[in-house]
Formats: structure tokens, sequence, C-alpha cells
């Protein structure tokens, strides 16, 4: 019986797939390399020593993706394909809710067809919006205030709504909060199409060469040193969540929003000073006015996974930084070689 993960080749799909065949599971990745490199496929066959299926598909090919339930016993599904630029988003909503919400509702379309119940979505900590007070808790009203926020929403209400409609889906919701962070090998990491919307591949790139210096987007919020403060957790720590998500997925049946977060919240400055200090590099920056559509602070309330899924976060800080440059160190241009 093999795992079917959408979007295996992207950042977090691929630090997941190393996981799942570290611990022998039998992988099926589907993915379009709209956002992920071929060559992510040769380092996870290299990191884990295992082979698996690929298919280079978009979920909306209805056939060939059928062709994929036809061709592979599939037991479960970890769906991380999606768009996920949230300026992107604004520009081009239609792009984004065609691609994330009609591509899932294929995916699930198919998932139905041949009896495979069971699914890991990858969601977001955008859900919990504007109006929700840190640290986020799973029962709090979820809400976007842009179209890739609305996409992770609308397909937490489907995925809901589905269970009401037939109580033999089992159905995990994952809020990750930011993932940054490499493997150890520095062989797989984040490697964004563009200039990085995200801090941690800007830093990077800043310490890198590649970009000239870090605009911090304001620091007259109401936290410690003014800058926005965010919910870090390693994208090791993010995939063995995943794991232990499928393996309650597997064994149980409804419908659980799980945040995957450390449940500390750290500030723009900290993690600049944090990066400096692990790497002995400086990264030059300059203070801009706010992001529209930032929240001041964001972070989890981790108890949730802990007690159903008996996952936390082991990795720190440091381990994050220490990651992000030795991948971006060893790879300064990504996965182009
Ligand atoms: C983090 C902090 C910025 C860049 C978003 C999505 C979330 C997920 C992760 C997809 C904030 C500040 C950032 C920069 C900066 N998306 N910042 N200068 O916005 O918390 O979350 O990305 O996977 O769903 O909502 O992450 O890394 O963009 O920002 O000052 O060049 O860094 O203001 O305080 P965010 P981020």
């Amino acid at each position: 019986m093999a795992i079917l993960v959408t979007g295996g080749a992207g950042y977090i799909g691929s630090h997941t797939v190393v996981e799942l065949l570290n611990q022998d599971h039998e992988v099926v990745i589907v993915d379009d390399f709209s956002n992920a490199h071929p060559t992510v496929l040769d380092r996870i066959k290299e990191l884990s020593g295992k082979d698996f299926s690929f298919y280079e598909l978009n979920l909306l090919d209805k056939e060939g993706l059928e062709k994929v339930f036809e061709e592979n016993e599939i037991e479960a599904v970890i769906h991380f394909a999606g768009f996920k630029a949230v300026g992107e988003s604004v520009e081009k909503p239609l792009k984004y809710y065609h691609n994330n919400i009609t591509g899932t509702l294929v995916l699930l379309e198919v998932m139905k067809a041949f009896n495979v119940k069971k699914i890991v979505f990858s969601s977001s900590a955008t859900v919990y919006g504007m109006d929700n007070k840190a640290p986020f808790t799973e029962d709090m009203p979820t809400s976007a205030t842009n179209p890739y926020g609305q996409t992770k929403v609308f397909i937490e209400h489907i995925l809901s709504d589905l269970v009401v409609s037939d109580e033999e889906w089992s159905v995990i919701l994952l809020r990750y909060f930011n993932p940054i962070g490499a493997h150890e090998s520095g062989r797989i990491g984040e490697d964004p199409n563009d200039v990085p919307n995200n801090l941690m591949p800007y830093i990077t790139q800043v310490a890198v060469g590649k970009l000239e210096q870090l605009s911090i987007f304001g620091d007259d919020y109401e936290t410690h040193d003014g800058t926005g403060v965010r919910d870090y957790i390693h994208v090791l720590d993010l995939a063995q969540g995943h794991l232990s998500a499928l393996d309650y997925a597997l064994k149980h049946s409804g419908v659980e929003a799980v945040n995957l977060g450390t449940g500390e919240g750290y500030s723009v400055l900290d993690v600049v000073h944090a990066f400096e200090n692990a790497n002995d590099v400086e990264i030059p920056y300059e203070i801009v006015d706010r992001r529209p559509g930032d929240i001041a602070v964001g972070y989890a309330d981790a108890t949730k996974a802990k007690e159903l899924l008996g996952w936390e976060a082991v990795h720190s800080l440091e381990d994050m930084c220490r990651t992000s440059w030795n991948w971006q160190k060893n790879n300064p241009n990504g996965y182009e070689e």
C-alpha cells in the first residue's frame, strides 16, 4: 500500500518524502514542478537510499490522476500541492482558486472513486486571520485576508463537509506556522522561484550575496522590539508532524485540525540576530513600511499536537538558522546547477 504525496517535490513535500521513505513507506509523488525542480527527485533518492514512483502532472488533469490510482494501491494521501504566494494570490485570484480548490476537488473525487478516504492536508496558520489573539488554538474561528489564505479556509471547509457526508473519511488539517530550515545534509532545502516573499529565504539570499539587504516590514508593532513575531518551525519537525498525522489518520476517522508550531514566538530581529550568531555572517537590513495584511503576533498553542498525535517540535531556532544557511551556502542557486 502506498502513500500518495501531492506536491512531493516541493520544500516541505520533499523533506516529508525523505522521512516517509526512511520509515519504509512506499511513496508515490505527483508534482507539476510549478514550484519545484526535477533535481529534487535525485536528491530524495540520494538521501533516503530508496526509490519511489513519480508522475509529473497537475491535479487538474483528472485522467492523469486516475491513472496514478489505477497503477498504484494508494492507502492515504498527503496533499501539499498548491500555489502559496500571498502577494501573487491578490494579483491573480482566479489562478489560485482554480489551481488550489478545483485541483483539490479533482483529487477528492478521484480518491472517492477509488475508495481512498484518508488525507492529511497542508493547511496554514494563515487561516487564523487578523482577529484572533495568539497563542492560536484549533477551535478559534478561521478567516482570510487574501485569496491564498481563502483557499486554505475553503479547503478546510470542503474536507470537513466531506467527513459529515461520509464518516469513513479520515482528515487531518495541519496548520503550519512558519516553516524554515533544511535537511542536515544541505542537499534539499527551500528554493523559491523568484525573489523570496518569506523571511528566511530572503535572509539566506542576502547572506550568499544574491540580494543586497533585507527590508524589515515595520518596527512599530506592539512587540518587544517592534518587529513582527512569528512561530518558526524547523522543516524537519514539520516532516515528522506529517508522519504522526498520517499514523493517526490511518487508525481513525473523522476530522481534526492540528497546529504544527513550536508554541514560541520570535521577532524578525530575533531571527536576524540568531542567523548572524549561528553562522558568523552579517545581514544588512533597513526598516521599511509595514507589509499590508501582516499581523503583529502569531504563534501556536501546540498542546493538541502533543496530546492527539504525540508530536512536538524539537529543533531550536539556532538549528533552523544553521541548516538554512548550510543549504543556501552549498546551493547558492538552489537546484539550478
Ligand atoms: C514572517 C515575518 C514579515 C519578509 C506567510 C503565509 C503563511 C506561509 C508562510 C506559505 C513577518 C517579516 C518577511 C521580508 C520581513 N505561507 N518579513 N521582510 O507572512 O508570517 O506567513 O508565509 O507557505 O501561510 O501567511 O511569513 O516569512 O513572509 O514573514 O520583514 O522580506 O517576517 O513582516 O513579520 P508570514 P513571512
